[in-house]
Parts: C-alpha cells; sequence; structure tokens
C-alpha cells in the first residue's frame, strides 16, 4: 500500500509522462504507469512535477524588515549595508524569528523547500546567529536551512569580526562567509579570503564568500578565491557569491579566470533580481547591469546556481520568495532566451542549487526523498514564462501546501471563456 501516488506527472528531470509512487517520505518507484493501491492520489493532468525549489543565497536575518528603520533613499548596497547597522541595535530575537518564520511560510507556499541564508555575525551579541538556530530546528521538517557565517561589516575591517565568526562556527552554522570586496583595501579583502578558507579547511566546511559585489572591474578578489580553494583542497565545496565585477572586467582577463573557476570546481551563484537593481547606480548612460557572466560560465561546465538574495529588506522592496522570478529575470537580464539556456535557468533553482548546497537524497529518482513540487504548467519553460500556482507542495511524502488552479472566466458578450494561459 503506497502512501501517496501522483498520477500523469511531467517530469521536471526529463520531459517524459510518469507516475510517481511514495511510501512514507521516499519515492519507491517512478515509471509510465503504476496501478496500486494509494492512501492519498493525486492526478497531476499532466502538470508539470519538479523537485523543489532551491534559495542558495538569502539574508533571512533582514527578511521582511523593509522600513525598518526606514527605506534606502539611494538604492545603493552600500545604503542598505548602512540602514542594516541602523536597525541591528533595535533587532530582538523574537522580531527576528517572526520575521524569519513568516517568510518560510511564504517558501513553502511556492515550493521554495531549501534555503542557504547568510546570518551576520558582527556583532558580539549574535543575536542574529542564536534566532536563526533556533528557526533552521523549528523548521527542519518542511525546509532545509543552511546558515552561512557572514561578516557583513568585514572580517578584518570590523572590530571583533575574526572572533565573532568563530563563535558562530561554533554554535553550529554550517558554512563559511566573506565579504572581500568590503575590506579596506585590496590587500586586506585578499587576506580575508585566504584566511576564511583555511578556517573551512581546518573545520571541514564548505566556503561560500560575498564576491566582488561591485561594478569596480579591478574587484578580482575570485581569483583568489579559486587559487585558495585549489592550495587548500576545497574544490567542489566552494561558491562564490554574485561576481558583478566580472561584468565590467575586461575580456582578456575573463579568458584566463573563467578556466581557473572550473578548475578549482567554484559555483557561482549570481543574484539577478537584487543586482540588477543595486549595479550600475553611479553610471549614468549606457547603465552596466550587475549580472556576472552567466551564459559564458554555464559553456564553461561552471555550476551556475540562482539565488534570492532579498525579500523586503534594506536592499530590495519587493518579492515573495519565489525562485521562478529569479529564473525569470536571470533569462532576461543574462540574454539566456535560448531553449537550453532557459532550460539551464530552471535547474539553477533546482538541482544546480542542491549541488552548491551538497543536499542528499534531492531529486526526482527512486530512492530520493518525496519532496516534490507540482505546478500549473506543462513544462521549464512554461513555468518560466508564467510563474504558475504551486497546486501542490509535498515534503517528506506529505502535502505540505496546496492552490487551486488559477484561471479568469471571461464574459464576452454573453460567451463564457476560461483562460489560463495555457497554449
Ligand atoms: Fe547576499
Amino acid at each position: 500500500m503506497l502512501d501517496l501516488l501522483i498520477k500523469n506527472a511531467a517530469l521536471a528531470t526529463t520531459g517524459k509522462k510518469a507516475d510517481i509512487a511514495i511510501i512514507k517520505d521516499k519515492i519507491v518507484e517512478i515509471s509510465a504507469k503504476i496501478d496500486a493501491e494509494a492512501h492519498e492520489v493525486i492526478d497531476a493532468e499532466g502538470h508539470l512535477v519538479s523537485p523543489p525549489f532551491i534559495d542558495p543565497h538569502f539574508h533571512m536575518d533582514a527578511t521582511l524588515s523593509l522600513g525598518l528603520p526606514r527605506l534606502n533613499e539611494s538604492g545603493t548596497l552600500l545604503e542598505g549595508i548602512q540602514l542594516w547597522g541602523e536597525l541591528k541595535p533595535h533587532l530582538t530575537l523574537d522580531a527576528l524569528k517572526q520575521r524569519a518564520h513568516q517568510l518560510v511560510k511564504w517558501s513553502i507556499a511556492n515550493g521554495t523547500l531549501a534555503i542557504r541564508s547568510h546570518v551576520d555575525t558582527s556583532d558580539a551579541s549574535l543575536l542574529a546567529v542564536e534566532a536563526l538556530l533556533e528557526v533552521r530546528r523549528e523548521i527542519a521538517p518542511y525546509v532545509d536551512l543552511q546558515l552561512v557565517a557572514f561578516p557583513q561589516d568585514g572580517y578584518f575591517r570590523s572590530k571583533g569580526a575574526v572572533k565573532n565568526l568563530q563563535r558562530a562556527l561554533d554554535l553550529g552554522v554550517d558554512v563559511v562567509g566573506g565579504i572581500p570586496h568590503y575590506e579596506r583595501t585590496m590587500q586586506d579583502g585578499a587576506r580575508s579570503v585566504k584566511a576564511l578558507c583555511e578556517i573551512a579547511a581546518e573545520r571541514g566546511l564548505m566556503v561560500d564568500m560575498h564576491c566582488d559585489e561591485s561594478d569596480d572591474p579591478l574587484s578580482r578578489h575570485i581569483e583568489t578565491l579559486a587559487q585558495e580553494t585549489q592550495r587548500l583542497g576545497l574544490e567542489g565545496r566552494v561558491a562564490g557569491s554574485h561576481l558583478t565585477s566580472m561584468h565590467s572586467m575586461d575580456n582578456y582577463y575573463v579568458s584566463k579566470l573563467l578556466p581557473l573557476i572550473a578548475e578549482a570546481e567554484i559555483t557561482a551563484i549570481p543574484n539577478p533580481l537584487i543586482n540588477i537593481t543595486l549595479q550600475g547606480r553611479h553610471d549614468s548612460y549606457p547603465k552596466r547591469r550587475g549580472m556576472t557572466r552567466v551564459k559564458e560560465m554555464t559553456a564553461m561546465g561552471i555550476n551556475v546556481a540562482l539565488g534570492h538574495d532579498c525579500v523586503m529588506d534594506p536592499w530590495y522592496s519587493l518579492g515573495s520568495h519565489d525562485m521562478l522570478e529569479v529564473a525569470h529575470m536571470a533569462v532576461h537580464v543574462g540574454q539566456m532566451t535560448g531553449v537550453s539556456e532557459m532550460q539551464a535557468m530552471y535547474d539553477a533553482v533546482t538541482v544546480h542549487s542542491a549541488k552548491v548546497m551538497n543536499l542528499e537524497n534531492y531529486g526526482l529518482e527512486t530512492g530520493c526523498n518525496a519532496d516534490l513540487v507540482i505546478l500549473q504548467a506543462r513544462d521549464k519553460i512554461e513555468a518560466i514564462r508564467l510563474k504558475p500556482a504551486r497546486l501542490f507542495v509535498v515534503r517528506r511524502g506529505k502535502i505540505v501546501s496546496r492552490t487551486k488552479p488559477v484561471f479568469a472566466a471571461l464574459n464576452l458578450d454573453g460567451e463564457a471563456h476560461q483562460v489560463d494561459f495555457l497554449k
């Protein structure tokens, strides 16, 4: 007896039609036709069934704080950091947790069931760390939350940051972060990359740094990150987030840089919604768009995962934690409009993100966790086009969210038409 049987699924993995059998928290069979008794049956009616969305780059400590204590007037990264600094003395454990839990409900409703969140470790109180460690435990039945120790005010630039980052890791934060482009000098930035990678190597942890989130073409900390990754044998365990300076770099230099990133098996995590908004603010026209070179990195075989980064916080006032909005923006700003390119952007918010987070038993295969999303679309490209309703969200074999199919009922001169935007 099955616990859950999903009939008539269009698999995001292969594009084929199949039935999916689930017992307890695992997928036990995927085949063209499964005739078995089940406690619950879902007829997917040819809709897309996908492994859950993943956000590999987020800031859960700042989320939903929009307007506290004021709005970002300039729209820049630097005013966002300043604003967050103004809010920090007023944060409380309860408020941090309440906002995180609210956000996670949105995530679940959108089928985003794994999140890597950076957590600010600058302050000696480590209040945000304490709050998100509790949230990580509390939401574990629904969402995998991985935390990155993030020295927001600079690892060497901010007093006490070196010690506080170690304390955060001692408390159980999962990944080592950094912000080399925010250190006082290029040399300090490079030194911070080296020191932080050494901590990761000593502790056996992964690395995920905010790296070169700048329009300065000479911000080249990704080069040091690739070098340190190889020197310390951290291949496959390191991510470079943002990498926006690469947009402005000289092509000749990039032709040397990309093979280094590929050799070091570094994952790139662009955050298109945020960086299209934050970058280029010092330009007049033409304005540079803050997107790293996704097309070229993808062609080079570098793993590219896309992050949401922010939802309603000092850096970004929009969003509902829908990873299809992220993929949609990536398609546009990266000019990834070819069929395989659009499919790659869908994979960037699912399987590529699972790879960088090192998630176990993720995917739509026999033996994988029974985590999946059924969307009101028939394939990955249609999902990016429509950002459609998540009809069912399943976590470890249990339906945790349902949304009714969305359509408009038209009345055209007494004639009824139903519009769902599916061609
Ligand atoms: Fe970020």
